[in-house]
């Protein structure tokens, strides 16, 4: 960048544009020159470089596991909401599960529910607290599964431990029943209940590498995260979750995201809510 701190070409944006690509699949646009430089200026300044250049060699030589690690946590973008988009949750407690609880048998009361790319942690904690609020306390085998590239965010994710203003616009009724409050020097703090961190595993995991898990899933929740994806990237995953999923399964996508013109293995429910069809 012109006069920065750093020396940033044209071509060192496309040198980073390329490797993020290639580790996470995260498409960068044009726009997102300053973003990235700082994003990653602290990244040079910790490691002693004065160029991108030489921040690049040091990535593209792929023996330094560790920094490629702080590369991809510090460029991706991890917003994230407890009950984020309403109408999903409202979904799930109200229609989703209880026709599941309806349709199973005694021997199948099983749901596996995978949360991909869940950043914080927010979004599996808001399904574990519509699960827990809406199945039978027992007889059900319940697991939700919530992985994301980003080491950091996961790390929160499994402490569970969030600032009181994350939580302060949920209901009395919820934040009484699934958070426990700081005291002390934790004041300001408050902590999910084991009975939620009880239903949910958290792992690192890139939706680009191979997946471990053989599945069936239920549902998947994939939402604000395909939208740094480009397109035939975003077609190969959803096939991915189609292959993973149930018959009929369902899938959840972020707000401003749509699988119109990428797959055809969904059919559209209403509000990017999608069923596997094929
Ligand atoms: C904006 S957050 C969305 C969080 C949550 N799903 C929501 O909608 O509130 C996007 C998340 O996707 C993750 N992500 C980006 N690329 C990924 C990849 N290739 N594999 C797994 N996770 C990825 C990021 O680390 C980030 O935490």
């Amino acid at each position: 960048m012109a006069g920065g701190e750093f020396d940033f070409s044209d071509q060192d944006f496309q040198r980073v544009r390329r490797i993020i690509n290639e580790i996470a699949g995260i498409s960068m646009a044009d726009s997102k020159r300053e973003l990235v430089y700082g994003r990653l200026a602290k990244r040079l300044r910790q490691r002693g470089f004065q160029r991108f250049s030489d921040y690049c060699d040091l990535l593209e030589a792929g023996d330094d596991e560790a920094e490629q690690r702080e590369f991809v946590n510090a460029l991706t973008t991890n917003l994230t909401a407890f009950f984020r988009e309403l109408h999903h949750f409202d979904f799930l407690g109200k229609e989703l599960l209880p026709t599941l609880i309806r349709a199973r048998s005694l021997s199948n009361r099983r749901i596996r529910i995978w949360s991909a790319g869940c950043s914080t942690g927010e979004e599996p904690y808001s399904i574990a607290m519509v699960v827990r609020e809406t199945l039978p306390s027992v007889g059900w085998d319940v697991k939700i599964l919530a992985t994301d590239l980003d080491s950091n965010v996961l790390a929160t994710a499994e402490r569970g431990v969030y600032e009181w203003n994350r939580v302060k616009d949920l209901s009395e009724a919820r934040l009484r029943r699934w958070f426990q409050k700081g005291r002390n020097a934790q004041s300001g703090w408050v902590r999910t209940a084991p009975a939620l961190r009880d239903l949910i595993t958290f792992r690192q995991l890139n939706l680009m590498d191979d997946w471990p898990m053989r599945g069936p899933f239920d549902l998947i929740f994939c939402r604000n995260v395909v939208i740094y994806f480009d397109k035939p990237t975003q077609s190969v995953l959803f096939e991915r979750f189609a292959d993973l999923l149930i018959e009929r399964g369902h899938l959840f996508v972020g707000h401003s995201e749509s699988l119109f013109k990428v797959t055809e293995r969904f059919a559209p429910l209403g509000k990017t809510i999608y069923q596997k069809c094929l």
